[in-house]
Order: C-alpha cells, then sequence, then structure tokens
C-alpha cells in the first residue's frame, strides 16, 4: 500500500492520509533554528541544542505516538453540530476532512485540507538566516454562503532543558513565565535570572483573546484532541503563573464566499545583551527593542512570500551540485533530492533528535559525524571545514577521542567518554574526503588542540597521525586492534561483561581490554592508513606550497603500517570464505566457522574490501559471494547470521537484541553499502546496484504496509529475516545510512569521485543501462559528464572537451575554465 506519492519537480513527497502507519516526518531549518514537523504538524522546535534549548515540548511515547506540534484548530462559529470544530492538519482533533495533503519538502511542510467548503492551507517553514520558523495559512471559503470562523494556535513551552523539564516538577510548576504585549506572547521561564533568552509567538491579525496557561485553554481532564476554549469559542485569556505555559491566539474571521485570507504566525527565539535584557532596565518587563522589527518583518504576507523563495532557491543551489538522469527513477530520485537532503539533516542534527532520538540522550557522536561528512562535504564544503575542526578538538591527546561531544558547548561528554578505538580512525577519512573534494590543503596546518584545552594546539594534520599511531599503540595477542568498549558496532561489548541490569554496555568496562580484538577496526585502519599515505604523499610535494609546519612521517611509513596489518588479517583474520569478526576476551574467534551462533558478519567483509584485501586475488569475491549467501535477504543484507539465540555475557549488548532486530542480525542498514561499494571494486555493477535498491526508499515505497516508515529517508534498521516483523523500517532520519548510501551509489556505481588531482570517473553501473548523464561541481568548475556503454565491461575510456585523456581522472582544468564536458564509454 503506498500513502503518497513523489513529486519530484516540486522536491517533494505528497502524503494523500494523515492515517500513515507511523508519522512521517520532516526538519525545518537548516543553521541555529530548527524543528521537527510530521505530517499531522506534530513536533517541536529548539535553537542549536534539541536538550538545552528546547522552545516547544514534545512527549515522546505518547497516546497517541504523535500528540503535541503545532497545531492550528478551526471552528465554524454558525454551525451547529457538535463536530463545528477541526484541525486543519487532522491531528489533533481528529475531525474527518474531505481531503488532506501533506507536501514535506526541502525544509518546509505545506498542509493542505477541506472540510464544509473551507479550505486551508498552512505552510511551515524556517527562514533563511533567522531563528523563527513561521506558519502561514491561507483560508478560503469555497461556500456559496459567508463564513463566520474561529481560529486558535497551540503549542506548549518547554521550559528550555528538555531533560529538566521532562523530571523537575517540583520546581518546574512554579517557575513558568509569560508577559503578553500588543497581542504578542513572549515566554520568558528563567528570564528573571541566568537566561537572557526568550520565546515569542505572534498573529498577524488583531487577537479576540488568547491563553497562555495550558489547562485553562484546554480545560482540566481534557486534551488536546478537544480543547474547552475551541468548544466553546471563547479564549480565557489566562496568564499563566508556573504550570505549563503555553501560547495560543484566538483570531476571528468573517470570509465572503469565495474569499480567502492569509493569517501569519511566528514562533521565534530570541537573545538579549546581558546588560540590556530589561526595559525598564529597573524592571522585570522584556526589553523587546531588538525583537519588535523581526516580528513586524515576518508578518506581513510579501515577507513571508519573499523568504520562501529564499529557502527555495538555497536548496536549488545547493542540489544543483550534483544531480544525475540515469535509466532508474529511484536512483535519481535519491540522488538528486533526497538521500542529499537527508545528509544535510545528519550534518544539522547528528543523532540527536528525531522521532526516535528524544534530543535529550546523545549528542554529537565523533564516529557518526565523521562519516556524515562523507555525504554532505561537497554541499557545504565550509561548514564541513568548520565540523572538522570542531571534531578534531574533542581528540584527545592520546589520539583516542571522546566518543560524543555537545553541540552548544562543543564539549567532549565524560559522561560516555572515549575508549571506542576505532573512532579516530573515522577522523583520516573524513579529512582525506575534505581535502580531495576541495583542495584545502591548508586545513592541514590549522592549529587545533586536544580536548580544547588552549596551549595543547597542534596542526590538525598532527591529530590525524596521532589517530593512526592510536590504532598501532593497541594492538592485541594477534597483532590485531585492540577494541576498546567497541567499534563500529557499539553493540559488540567484549569488554563489558555486565551482569546487572540497567548498566550502560557502552560505558561499562569490567576487563582490562588487552585480549580482545576488532578485525572491523583492522579493516578499517588499513583504509585509514592507505588514505594517510596519498594524503602525505601529496603533502611532501607540495611542501612549499603550504607552508607545513610539522614534520612529516614519509607516506611510506603508512603504507608499510597499511600492508604489516593486512598481512595480520589474512593470517587472523580471515576464515577461508570470509573475514572474521573478532577476538573475544578469552582470546576465542567471533565471526568464524567455528562459531555456532555469529559465524558471519557483514562489517569486516565490507570493510576489508573497501580497503583493498583481496580484490587482486579473488578472496574479495568470495567474502562477497559468503555474504550473498549468508545474509543477504530481499529486505537488504542483515548484519550478522546465525542470531544470537540468548544473552552471551562476554559478547555484550549485541545479543540483548531479540534475534533480526538492531544489531542482533538486524538489516543495520548503514553498512550496506559497505557491501555495495564492495561489489563496485570487485567490478560487479548489477549486484551493487541490486543491493542499492533492496534498501532504497523509494523503491520500498509500494511496501508502506510493511516498511511502515518514511518512504523518502533511509531508516537506520529494517528487521532481519530472524524477526517477527522482516522487512519493518524502524528509527528513520539520523543514521550513517544516509551519508554511505550516498557515497555508495554517486562515488562507487555511478563512479564520479573527487581526488586530490581532479574529478574520477570510473562508473560500475548495471550491465542494462546503456547511458547516465550528470552534472557535478567540483572545486567551482561544473562538469557536464555523459557515460555511454559500448561493451559489457567496466573499462573507460574518456574524452575531456572532445581531447582523449589518460585514464580515469580529468585533470584540473585552468583557472578561468568553467565548464567542462566529458563522454564517457564504458567497454
Ligand atoms: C548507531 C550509532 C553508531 C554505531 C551504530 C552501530 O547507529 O550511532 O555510532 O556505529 O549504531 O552500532
Ligand atoms: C544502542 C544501539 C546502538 C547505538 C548505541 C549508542 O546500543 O543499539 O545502535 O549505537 O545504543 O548509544
Amino acid at each position: 500500500m503506498r500513502y503518497g506519492h513523489f513529486d519530484d519537480a516540486n522536491r517533494e513527497y505528497v502524503i494523500e492520509t494523515p492515517e500513515t502507519p507511523l508519522p512521517w516526518i520532516n526538519y525545518l531549518g537548516s543553521e541555529s533554528y530548527f524543528g521537527l514537523i510530521s505530517n499531522t504538524a506534530g513536533g517541536y522546535s529548539f535553537y542549536k541544542d534539541a536538550r538545552l534549548r528546547r522552545l516547544t515540548r514534545y512527549r515522546y511515547n505518547n497516546t497517541p505516538l504523535d500528540m503535541g506540534g503545532r497545531y492550528i484548530y478551526l471552528r465554524d462559529n454558525t454551525a451547529s453540530d457538535s463536530a463545528r470544530a477541526w484541525s486543519p492538519s487532522w491531528m489533533p482533533a481528529r475531525t474527518p476532512l474531505d481531503s488532506y495533503e501533506c507536501r514535506h519538502g526541502m525544509g518546509y511542510t505545506i498542509i493542505h485540507s477541506k472540510r464544509n467548503g473551507i479550505e486551508s492551507q498552512t505552510r511551515y517553514f524556517v527562514p533563511m538566516g533567522e531563528n523563527l520558523e513561521i506558519w502561514e495559512l491561507t483560508l478560503t471559503n469555497q461556500r456559496d454562503t459567508a463564513a463566520d470562523l474561529s481560529i486558535f494556535s497551540a503549542i506548549e513551552f518547554n521550559l528550555w532543558d528538555a531533560m529538566d523539564d521532562s523530571t523537575n516538577f517540583q520546581r518546574n510548576y512554579s517557575i513558568g513565565q509569560v508577559e503578553v504585549v500588543d497581542d504578542v506572547i513572549y515566554h520568558k521561564t528563567e528570564y528573571r535570572e541566568r537566561r537572557d533568552h526568550f520565546a515569542y509567538f505572534a498573529c498577524s491579525e488583531k487577537l479576540a483573546g488568547f491563553d497562555t496557561q495550558r489547562e485553562s485553554f484546554l480545560g482540566s481532564y481534557r486534551g488536546w484532541e478537544d480543547p474547552k476554549v475551541v468548544e466553546t469559542g471563547q479564549s480565557a485569556n489566562s496568564i499563566a503563573h508556573g504550570w505549563q505555559p503555553i501560547g495560543s491566539h484566538h483570531v476571528r474571521v468573517q470570509l465572503q464566499a469565495g474569499e480567502q485570507k492569509k493569517i501569519i504566525f511566528i514562533l521565534g527565539y530570541h537573545e538579549n545583551p546581558k546588560d540590556a535584557k530589561f526595559d525598564p532596565p529597573e524592571s522585570q518587563v522584556i526589553n523587546k527593542r531588538t525583537v519588535l522589527p523581526i516580528l513586524s518583518k515576518y508578518l506581513k504576507a510579501a515577507e513571508v512570500d519573499k523568504a520562501f523563495e529564499g529557502l527555495r532557491s538555497h536548496w536549488t543551489n545547493l542540489l544543483n551540485k550534483f544531480q544525475v538522469h540515469t535509466p532508474d527513477e529511484h536512483t535519481d530520485r535519491m540522488v538528486n533530492i533526497w538521500n542529499a537532503y537527508q545528509t544535510m539533516i545528519t550534518f544539522n542534527m547528528s543523532r540527536s533528535a528525531s522521532y526516535f532520538e528524544s534530543g535529550i540522550g546523545r549528542g554529537m557522536g565523533f564516529r557518526d559525524s565523521n562519516q556524515d561528512l562523507l555525504g554532505f562535504v561537497h554541499l557545504i564544503p565550509e561548514r564541513a571545514r568548520e565540523r572538522i575542526l570542531d571534531l578534531a578538538a574533542t581528540q584527545l591527546e592520546t589520539g583516542g577521542a571522546y566518543h560524543q561531544y555537545q553541540p552548544l558547548t562543543k564539549r567532549g561528554n565524560n559522561d560516555v567518554g572515549s575508549g571506542f578505538n576505532d573512532d579516530p580512525l573515522w577522523l583520516v577519512l573524513a579529512v582525506a574526503a575534505y581535502v580531495k573534494e576541495t583542495g584545502d590543503f591548508g586545513i592541514l596546518n590549522e592549529p587545533v588542540p586536544y580536548d580544547n584545552k588552549p596551549g595543547t594546539e597542534e596542526p590538525l594534520y598532527g591529530h590525524l597521525a596521532r589517530s593512526i599511531q592510536y590504532t598501532l599503540d593497541r594492538l592485541g595477542p594477534n597483532g590485531l586492534p585492540l577494541i576498546g568498549r567497541a567499534d563500529w558496532n557499539d553493540c559488540l561489548n567484549l569488554n563489558c561483561f555486565s551482569d546487572s541490569p540497567g548498566q550502560s554496555f557502552q560505558t561499562t568496562t569490567n576487563k582490562d581490554g588487552k585480549v580482545a580484538e576488532s578485525v572491523f577496526i583492522a579493516g578499517l585502519f588499513v583504509l585509514a592508513a592507505k588514505e594517510m599515505a596519498e594524503l602525505t604523499k601529496h603533502v611532501e610535494s607540495r611542501k612549499s606550497k603550504v607552508n607545513l609546519t610539522f614534520d612529516l612521517r614519509p607516506s611510506t611509513y603508512y603504507l608499510d603500517a597499511a600492508s604489516t596489518m593486512e598481512s595480520t588479517i589474512w593470517k587472523a583474520g580471515w576464515d577461508g570464505e570470509w573475514f572474521r569478526r573478532a577476538y573475544d576476551d578469552f582470546g576465542h574467534v567471533l565471526g568464524s566457522k567455528e562459531n555456532e551462533e555469529g559465524r558471519i558478519f557483514i562489517e569486516p567483509q565490507g570493510i576489508c574490501v573497501m580497503a583493498g584485501l583481496g580484490v587482486d586475488d579473488g578472496r574479495a569475491e568470495k567474502a562477497l559471494d559468503s555474504v550473498n549467501v549468508h545474509l543477504a535477504t530481499p529486505h537488504g543484507v542483515v548484519l550478522q547470521q546465525p542470531a544470537f539465540s540468548k544473552y552471551y555475557l562476554h559478547l555484550g549488548e549485541i545479543s540483548s537484541y531479540p534475534p533480526g532486530y538492531k544489531e542482533n542480525a538486524g538489516i543495520f542498514c548503514h553498512t550496506n553499502p559497505w557491501i555495495m561499494i564492495a561489489e563496485a571494486k570487485v567490478g560487479r555493477g548489477d549486484k551493487a546496484h541490486d543491493y542499492y535498491l533492496r534498501i532504497n526508499p523509494s523503491a520500498r515505497e509500494g511496501l508502506g504496509d510493511l516498511h511502515r516508515c518514511e518512504p523518502y529517508v533511509y531508516a537506520q534498521m529494517i528487521a532481519g529475516k530472524d524477526a517477527a516483523t522482516h522487512g519493518e523500517a524502524k528509527n528513520s532520519w539520523l543514521t550513517g545510512t544516509a551519508a554511505w548510501n550516498y557515497v555508495a551509489i554517486t562515488q562507487w556505481i555511478l563512479g564520479i569521485r573527487p581526488t586530490y588531482d581532479g574529478l574520477q570517473v570510473s562508473p560500475v553501473v548495471p550491465g542494462t543501462w546503456s547511458q547516465f548523464e550528470a552534472s557535478r561541481e567540483f572545486r567551482g568548475v561544473r562538469y557536464s559528464i555523459k557515460v555511454e556503454r559500448s561493451g559489457a565491461g567496466n573499462q573507460v575510456h574518456i574524452e575531456v572537451d572532445g581531447n582523449v585523456i589518460e585514464g580515469n581522472v580529468i585533470p584540473l582544468p585552468a583557472e578561468n575554465v568553467k565548464d567542462i564536458s566529458v563522454r564517457v564509454t564504458i567497454k
């Protein structure tokens, strides 16, 4: 069953019924002010940090699941039936609508509905450069008689710290404060003391009333589905003193037959200078001088239109950096629109705020953010640069890394700490990707501190060297890297041995960690060390140009380290038909024929082949064939087999999940693109693209009732074949799947990838594809690429502006050249 359709020309997904299997959400905002919004206008907003600066309240795991959001109620004042009030977004009133449509676009959502001849359209978005969101409601009276309507807006304010807000009631029920001045509602809890920020909620119309106290609006013992005020048509004009501050405007409109009217609401965040918080200064009244100009600007329809156009063109410019036209619509749609969009959302949110991540629990992951960068670096190179420097500044002097940091403070998070031994290696991949994309070798010279401690600064390149060294300093009995608390698989906790309920698998360590080793980290190390060698080679040859302040180890140092690790993998990490996964604290192998459960894992097959192991001697193909036989399903490739049927003290969280879910043999989508890349590496384009389509959300659109999550973005997990709900997706939006799939399809299947010396074109596409086209901006130059097949292989022959070139890397053009046309023939 389908619940909607793609409108590719508008870059929108159009949801045709409010009753999707799960809330299907979108994100508003792309700089500092953000919101989550569902197809029924549920969700919440925050400034920069979903935990520490939450503007509106949202109760996770609610009943119904999605209750609370940016709500509007319409009340037909002349109707006499009991159902005279409705929500144009269907929720929360759930009054039946005559029509409904939700369009999720790039940074905006438009909900359109009709009831009894009253048509409404609400456009929600955050203007570029502003810390506010706009809800623009357009009402049209399609009746042949006049309509007398009341409009009520409703949001519930959060008392800023979302964690405290949902737990510390003895204090919080007494601190809520608001002001209502000139029809604007200001939420100023804690403004009297240490906060210099407040929220405001304004409306373009003269108000017939307002409310700021939740129970005055709802009525005791009532919920958002039928507020008392909406029922009676009379606001209570309540002022919140403690309890639960809300914002609700009441606007009364008369619409003649055929008449249309726009009503604008804006919800925003504002900071005042610390010494100018109050007006008059000795009072406790918010100084509104700096906020009023912003308010009056965006309460004008023309400004709203202008801002919306600004947002649209922002996205057009971003997405135009890479567009493709292939024989497969799912590839086009994801590459050109949704996958790129999702990588930007992971840039903004990391893993903090989605409908599955509460915005409270996790900061920015070191490993996650470095991988996310691989997907968005070509879209926003300047911000990727800043992200790299922020991440590196949380690295420790040992070369290790805090596993997470808080975006507001940019400091490493002590609660989770460090010791995830794969973490630092991802920084090497991120920096290499950034320099290949931009040619900005200067970043390697940027002084970056360790653990944000002034005085410890070292050029970024030194951080990379320490990342590599971190692994070399921590090798185990077989010469493989020690796993620490976990590697990429957060749930493979080989030093944890936790038998007490409630302990964190990620931070509990009952073993000294000197035995358990990871083949995955070994493979990742080979990949990173080879990247380091290549980067270093380019640095060596440019030494005079970039004025390096650090001593280089020769590139051969890293190549040797990579090749030593390769030999170790072949010795201790190869099982005959696939790569092994790890050695546990007893020195026993995992991910081997010798195991009863967990005989084969996906991660080392992907990463080792990506690192080049076995690509020339058939062993890579063998490993990938094993993946196909043991792990592949029609819904994607599962993480391991056989699933763990019980809890293994020495394996940790992985065996805590019921079989088929999450890391215990779920289709953990993040790992699937590694297999696609590996298949491309061994030249099997059909297989690579086949795996690509299995988890491609657009290709799964028709499976709506099974898949259940949004058909326009990747989910972290699809239940594996051992699960009762095989094929069901969970944890949509914030997942490394977004970046890696983008890399797999664009760089390895379509084969268009940045290198230090130019743009490489080396497609490994399905045999049935006779051609495709791509347009890619690379270092300020537009490459128009036409690829045609004239044989069954993957050999390429390239002409650049009519001239044949050697190999498959298009050399960087002279400075004045801005457009390049490339013809590629695959034989
Ligand atoms: C989650 C984490 C990620 C980890 C993965 C596998 O997605 O965010 O860091 O690699 O799970 O455990
Ligand atoms: C849980 C999840 C895993 C995630 C980890 C992060 O263990 O299963 O996917 O990476 O939490 O804290």
